[in-house]
C-alpha cells in the first residue's frame, strides 16, 4: 500500500476524529468544576484535538514525500515528525508538551502503526486486546478482564486498521471471507471477524506475544506449581518420557509445553511443529515449523498433520507439536511408539481421564478405521505423563495434576495420579486456597530416572526421611 492511500485512509473526511487516543495524557483540569461540566470540557477538548489533528494530519499527507519507503519505520517516523513540527510551527499552533507528544503519537499511529490499538500494543502489563466493535475494547491486564477507555471512531476505522494488519501477509478479509488469522511481525496473535458474522461491529481478538516467555520459576513464583513439581517436571523431560499437557482453552498450556521444553537438553536436535509459532525454545539446535492455512482460492493448506509426518524424515530427537486437535494425534502416538521417545505435544480436555477419551476420539479422525481397542492400547503404551493445567475460578492458572499412565488392566487404560492440587476453601479477597502436594504413590517410571542417575529426594513423592523403596 502507498503511504498517500495509507496516509488518505485517515484523512479527516473519511473518519478521522474524537477520542481515537482517549486515554493518552489530558491537560489537567479544574478539580472544582462539577462532574458534569467537567465531561462537557472535556467534549470540548477532546472535539478541538481532533479539529487540529485532522487539519495537520492533512497537511502531512500533503507535505510528506510519496515516495518514502514505508518499511524503513524509523525514517518514515523521523520525517513525519520533521513535517509534524514544521506545520505546527507556521501555523503558530502552541500546544504544552504533553498535547504535542500525543497529537503526534496519535497520528504516527494511525500512519505508521495500528491506529487506537498501537498504545495497548505497546503496553507489555497487557496480554490480550479484544475489540467488540469500535466502540468496545476490553484488555486483559495481569489477568483482569478491563474495559479500555481507547475507542475506534467507526467500523470503517476498525476495518481499516485490520486490512493493515492482514494486507502484509496477503490475506484479505470481507464480506466473501469474513473471518481471518493472522499474525503481528512480534509474534502477537490476531483473529478478525466482521459483518455478516459479527452482529456488534468488526471484532478483533489479539493475543499478545509474551517478550519474556514464563519461566519455570517464575511459574512456581505465581504458584501454579511447587518447586518438587518443577523437579519432577525436568526429570520426565530428561528421562524421555512422553508427555501431555492438557487443559482448557487459556489455562496455560502452551506456556507448561514452553517450560517443559525448556528442560530439554542442550545436545538434542528439537523440531517443534505448530499452527503458530509461539513457542520460545531457548536451546540452540531447533526447527521450528509452522502450519500453513488454505490461501482466498482454498488451496496451498499445509497440515499440522503434514508437518508432523514430514518431522519423522528430519530425523528429530525430540518432537514438540504445539496443539494437537485432529488426526495428527495417530501419527504423533505412532512416533511416540517408534522409537521418537520424549515427545510432548498439548491437547483440550478437562481432566487426565477425559484425555484419555479426546485422545481417542482424535486418533479416530485419521480415518484409519483401527478398532478403539487397538487405539486404547497405542495410547496406554505411548503416553506416559499427563499434565493437567487448569484455569480456576479466580483466574489463577495451575497444574492440578500430573497423573502417571500406567498401562491397560482389561479395557480400561489405568491412569495413578502423582500429584495433584486439593481447593480446601476461598479467602476474604475470593482467592482460591488449597495446596499442591504429592499423592504419595512413586510412579512406576522412577527407574527410567535412576538409569540416568537422575535422583529424587523421597519427600518429592510424599515421603518422609530417608524411606523410599
Ligand atoms: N501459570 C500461569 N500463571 C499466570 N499466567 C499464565 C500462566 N500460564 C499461562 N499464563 C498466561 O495465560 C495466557 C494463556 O496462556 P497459554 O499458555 O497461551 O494458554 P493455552 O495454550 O492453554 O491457551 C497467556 O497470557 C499466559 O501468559
Ligand atoms: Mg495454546
Amino acid at each position: 500500500m502507498s503511504l498517500l492511500k495509507r496516509i488518505g485512509g485517515t484523512t479527516p473526511g473519511r473518519d478521522e476524529g474524537a477520542g481515537a487516543q482517549r486515554a493518552g495524557a489530558l491537560p489537567p483540569r479544574q478539580s472544582d468544576a462539577s462532574a458534569r461540566s467537567n465531561s462537557a470540557t472535556r467534549e470540548q477538548d477532546d472535539n478541538a484535538f481532533a479539529d487540529l489533528k485532522s487539519r495537520v494530519q492533512s497537511k502531512l499527507i500533503n507535505e510528506l514525500d510519496p515516495r518514502l519507503d514505508l518499511s524503513d519505520s524509523v525514517r518514515v517516523q523521523r520525517q513525519v515528525e520533521e513535517v509534524f513540527n514544521s506545520i505546527l510551527d507556521s501555523e503558530s499552533i502552541v500546544l504544552s508538551r504533553a498535547e504535542r507528544t500525543r497529537m503526534f503519537e496519535s497520528i504516527a499511529a494511525d500512519i505508521l502503526g495500528y491506529g487506537p490499538l498501537q498504545m495497548l500494543l505497546s503496553d507489555d502489563d497487557i496480554s490480550e486486546i479484544m475489540v467488540n466493535g469500535p466502540k468496545q475494547i476490553y484488555i486483559e491486564k495481569q489477568g483482569k478482564l478491563i474495559k479500555s477507555d481507547v475507542v475506534f471512531n467507526n467500523d470503517e476505522h476498525v476495518l481499516r486498521i485490520i486490512d493493515r494488519i492482514v494486507a502484509p501477509l496477503g490475506r484479505r478479509i470481507d464480506e466473501s471471507s469474513p473471518m481471518v488469522d493472522a499474525r503481528l511481525p512480534d509474534g502477537s496473535r490476531v483473529n478478525a471477524v466482521i459483518r455478516p458474522l459479527s452482529l456488534v461491529g468488526p471484532v478483533i481478538t489479539i493475543r499478545k506475544f509474551r517478550k519474556e516467555s514464563l519461566t519455570v520459576s517464575d511459574l512456581v513464583r505465581f504458584g501454579s506449581l511447587t518447586e518438587d513439581m518443577g523437579e519432577f517436571l525436568s526429570a520426565c523431560v530428561r528421562a524421555r518420557l512422553n508427555i501431555v499437557v492438557a487443559g482448557g482453552t487459556g489455562s496455560g498450556k502452551t506456556t507448561t509445553l514452553n517450560v517443559l521444553s525448556s528442560f530439554i537438553p542442550e545436545d538434542e536436535r528439537i523440531i517443534t511443529v505448530e499452527n503458530a509459532a509461539e513457542l520460545q525454545l531457548r536451546q540452540d539446535h531447533v526447527v521450528t515449523l509452522e502450519s500453513r492455512p488454505p490461501n482466498v482460492e482454498g488451496r496451498g493448506e499445509v497440515s499440522i498433520r503434514d508437518l508432523v509426518m514430514n518431522c519423522l524424515r528430519m530425523r528429530p530427537e525430540r518432537i514438540v507439536v504445539g496443539e494437537c486437535r485432529g488426526g495428527e494425534t495417530l501419527d504423533m502416538l505412532q512416533a511416540m511408539n517408534t522409537g521418537h521417545d520424549g515427545s510432548m505435544t498439548t491437547i483440550h480436555a478437562n481432566s487426565p481421564r477425559d484425555s484419555i477419551s479426546r485422545i481417542e476420539t482424535m486418533c479416530l479422525m485419521a480415518g484409519m478405521d483401527l478398532p478403539s481397542r487397538a487405539i486404547r492400547e497405542q495410547v496406554a503404551s505411548a503416553i506416559e505423563v499427563i499434565v493437567q493445567q487448569s484455569r480456576l475460578k479466580d483466574g489463577s492458572r495451575k497444574i492440578t495434576a500430573i497423573t502417571e499412565v500406567q498401562g491397560m488392566e482389561g479395557d480400561v487404560v489405568v491412569l495413578q495420579d502423582v500429584f495433584t492440587f486439593e481447593q480446601t476453601g476461598i479467602d476474604e479477597r475470593g482467592k482460591i486456597v488449597g495446596t499442591l502436594r504429592p499423592t504419595g504413590v512413586r510412579p512406576k517410571f522412577v527407574e527410567k530416572f535412576e538409569a540416568l542417575n537422575i535422583y529424587l529426594p523421597p519427600n518429592v513423592f510424599g515421603y518422609s526421611g530417608d524411606r523410599f523403596f
